[in-house]
């Protein structure tokens, strides 16, 4: 190329121009390649220029280097700053490409949620373990010894008829204890750990049984063969009933607030002498605060501590037994006991929150 030995300050200065316009309007990274090869490349004009430099005299050589330095600042500026506009364009468009649409339907699985009913009764349990007390399970496959002998219900006792059992077929116990010859029953009481509590444990004891009960009810609004309750069995010496009523006060805050109390009516438990009505102060009760039967109570009869080998002489105790469904229907407002037993998720996943 003729001119490509001489240095021409003007057409690369021109050049330099055109390709700095031109890398000003490039959006893509090939574009602004390109762009570069032209103007900056082996056969650009500035290359050609800056070889032609070497054949120039010395003042040339100077003025032509500073020239060339600067055209080379201003091109490599121009370019830096696009390179970097285009590269943040570029990641942009794929974040943006990336980006999960929060709106649109997903295909989800559902998930379960617990029922409230055993949350309740660990929360019982909570309760008893922070008192010091023990939790004790006993069987629901039970001697009719345990379900009502020993629990001072006579052979012939009309209470017996008072909680309608179901008797288990084979009717043979084969009980640890030995009482073999008993009747096996599904219990209908967890005070049926009482006297197994005591010959298992020993005194002084405090335990809670919490656990199933089942009798032949129908399932109506407020029955359901099988159900829950929560028992307590305190044996020591020198026990009152105000220890008694020490506890329930205790358990009526702890499950229904600050303003709940408890109140004992005279009642009959062949279990217990003086035995009581467990009433509960229920603050937040629909239709104004009042009292609510809750359960049963009293000092566990001497002829109970007798069927465990203990001196009621010298040993006294207390025992109260409450329904756990009870408990929740009345906590929560729920007037039908059949939303607690057909175990719809959508009911128990009300009570997720803060329960
Ligand atoms: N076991 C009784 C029931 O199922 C409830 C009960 C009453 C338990 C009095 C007790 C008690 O411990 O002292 O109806």
């Amino acid at each position: 190329m003729a001119g490509s030995s001489t240095f021409d300050a003007e057409k690369v200065t021109d050049a330099v121009i055109e390709g700095i316009a031109k890398i000003k309007d490039a959006s893509t990274m090939e574009g602004l390649k390109a762009i570069k090869a032209q103007y900056a490349g082996a056969d650009s004009v500035m290359t050609q220029a800056s070889r032609a430099i070497g054949g120039l005299g010395k003042d040339e050589k100077k003025t032509a280097g500073q020239l060339m330095g600067k055209l080379r600042a201003d091109f490599g500026r121009a370019y830096g700053l696009k390179e970097s506009e285009v590269k943040a364009e570029d990641e942009a468009r794929k974040l943006g490409s990336e980006t999960v649409d929060m709106t649109l339907p997903v295909n989800r699985k559902p998930i379960g949620s617990r029922h409230p009913l055993p949350k309740l009764m660990e929360d019982v349990e909570d309760l008893f373990i922070s008192m010091g007390w023990q939790i004790s399970e006993g069987p629901e496959v039970e001697t009719e010894w345990y379900d009502f002998d020993a629990l001072n219900f006579g052979p012939d006792h009309p209470a017996r008829q008072m909680q309608d059992t179901f008797y288990v077929k084979g009717n043979q116990a084969r009980d640890a204890a030995g009482f073999v010859g008993s009747n096996m029953v599904l219990r209908t009481q967890t005070s049926s750990d009482q006297v197994r509590g005591l010959i298992a444990r020993g005194v002084p004891l405090y335990i809670a049984s919490p656990g199933r009960v089942f009798r032949t009810d129908e399932l109506d609004a407020t029955h359901t063969p099988v159900f829950h309750q929560c028992e307590a069995l305190a044996v020591d010496k020198n026990l009152t009933m105000g220890d008694l009523k020490g506890v329930l006060d205790k358990l009526a805050v702890t499950m229904f607030g600050p303003e709940a109390k408890s109140r004992l009516r005279p009642s009959y438990f062949p279990f217990t002498e003086p035995s009581a009505e467990l009433d509960l102060w229920f603050p937040d009760k629909k239709g104004g605060p009042g009292w609510i039967e809750w359960g049963g109570c009293g000092m566990v009869n001497p002829n109970v501590l007798r069927s465990a080998g203990i001196d009621p002489d010298v040993y006294t105790g207390f025992a109260f037994g409450v329904g756990m469904e009870r408990t929740l229907l009345l906590r929560h407002d729920i007037n039908d006991m059949h939303d607690l037993v057909e175990g719809d998720v959508r009911f128990s996943k009300q009570f997720v929150m803060g329960e």
